[in-house]
């Protein structure tokens, strides 16, 4: 089933994950740049849009490129969700997504989020007053339950398809569960059987072919990659490539981790200023050099640096040593890294 978001028909789309404190638009772009199909913004508070609070407001800004993006809101009242929806809309997204699906107590416990799969009436009101108080697709990202002894994935599905949203994400793991043990790809594939809207497949695809692996397990119509994308976010570049000629590209190599990770600072910076952008930098670097020799020692260093001329400097001596290392190592390799980083 092809998945309608706006003016875009996907098929068998790769989804970037909305994820709090990860999914900004400097990440957003990114991951775009290496193939993610559709992006989605960090949930943001109905309550907090509503009263124009800035962390909230902030969150709403989209940039051509990613398209297509969805703005995601989270909350437990149907007016309030409807009018933080008409908001998200007039920045511009090309859907909306209602989270119903954070475990977080401060909003589980509070009706919104995952606790809505405690009282199905309202999320069906949330659902109905956001999809008519909007002109753009809506969408919902769920778990499967509140816990094992209430799996509700299949009422919440016929829910959404009755409401007419254009997909529905299902993170296969339950409400208890928060992020711990295995996602049970079995319930998609269940879900999917008797499901009349687009499903998108969520949990624990961490390396390309464990995307390959959902769409044939479940049948699903999109899948969708979160911790995956952070800790490699060439990731989607690697399922695209298995999805169309069947070959895995090779690594990126060390220059390629450290001008993509200088690049995505200064787009950070560039959005938060130096300081904050170099603060909130600071959960990438395990993403850009995980699995690179002395990564770690590179890692301890770029945490402690306070501005992105230190950090370019580093990151450029590392290159160079790494490469001079190389050439002493293999005496006839030739053609170590020169151009600058900066
Ligand atoms: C740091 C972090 C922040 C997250 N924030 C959100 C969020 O804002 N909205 C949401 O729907 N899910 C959020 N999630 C859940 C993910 O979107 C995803 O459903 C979950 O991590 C399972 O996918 P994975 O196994 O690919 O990581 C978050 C997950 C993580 C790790």
């Amino acid at each position: 089933m092809k998945i309608n978001l706006g003016k875009y028909e996907l098929e068998k789309p790769v989804a970037l994950a909305p994820m709090e404190d990860v999914t900004d638009l400097g990440f957003r772009l990114v991951c775009k740049e290496f193939g993610a199909d559709v992006v989605y913004t960090e949930f943001i508070s109905s309550e907090g849009l509503i009263r124009s609070a800035r962390k909230s407001t902030q969150k709403l800004v989209t940039d051509e490129k990613e398209r297509p993006v969805g703005i995601q809101i989270f909350g437990g009242d149907p007016n309030v969700m409807a009018e933080a929806a008409r908001m998200a809309e007039d920045a511009g997204p090309d859907f909306i997504d209602i989270n119903a699906g954070c475990w977080v107590p401060k909003v589980a416990q509070r009706g919104a989020g995952a606790g809505l799969l405690k009282d199905l009436d309202q999320m069906r009101a949330i659902i109905h007053a956001v999809r008519t108080a909007v002109s753009i697709p809506v969408s919902l990202k769920t778990r499967l339950g509140w816990d094992s002894n209430s799996i509700t994935i299949f009422e919440v599905a016929k829910i959404c398809a009755d409401e007419g949203l254009a997909a529905l994400t299902i993170h296969a793991r339950t409400r208890a569960q928060h992020h711990d043990g295995e996602a049970n790809w079995d319930w998609i594939r269940q879900v999917k059987e008797t499901a009349a809207l687009p499903i998108f497949g969520n949990g624990d695809i961490r390396a390309a072919q464990d995307a390959l692996d959902m769409f044939e397990f479940t049948k699903c119509d999109g899948v969708m990659v979160a911790r995956g994308a952070i800790t490699n976010p060439w990731i989607f570049r690697d399922i695209k490539a298995l999805m169309g000629d069947g070959t895995l590209p090779p690594a990126p190599t060390l220059e390629e981790r450290a001008k993509t990770c200088v690049r995505h600072l200064e787009m950070e910076i560039e959005l938060k200023g130096e300081r904050r952008g170099l603060m909130e930098f600071r959960k990438y670097y395990h993403g850009y050099f995980h699995g690179v020799p002395n990564g770690s020692t590179l890692r301890s260093t770029l945490v402690r640096l306070e501005t992105l001329e230190g950090v370019k400097d580093a990151i450029g001596s590392f290159v160079i040593r790494s490469a001079d290392k190389l050439t002493a190592e293999l005496p006839g390799l030739k053609g170590a890294p020169t151009d600058s980083l900066v």
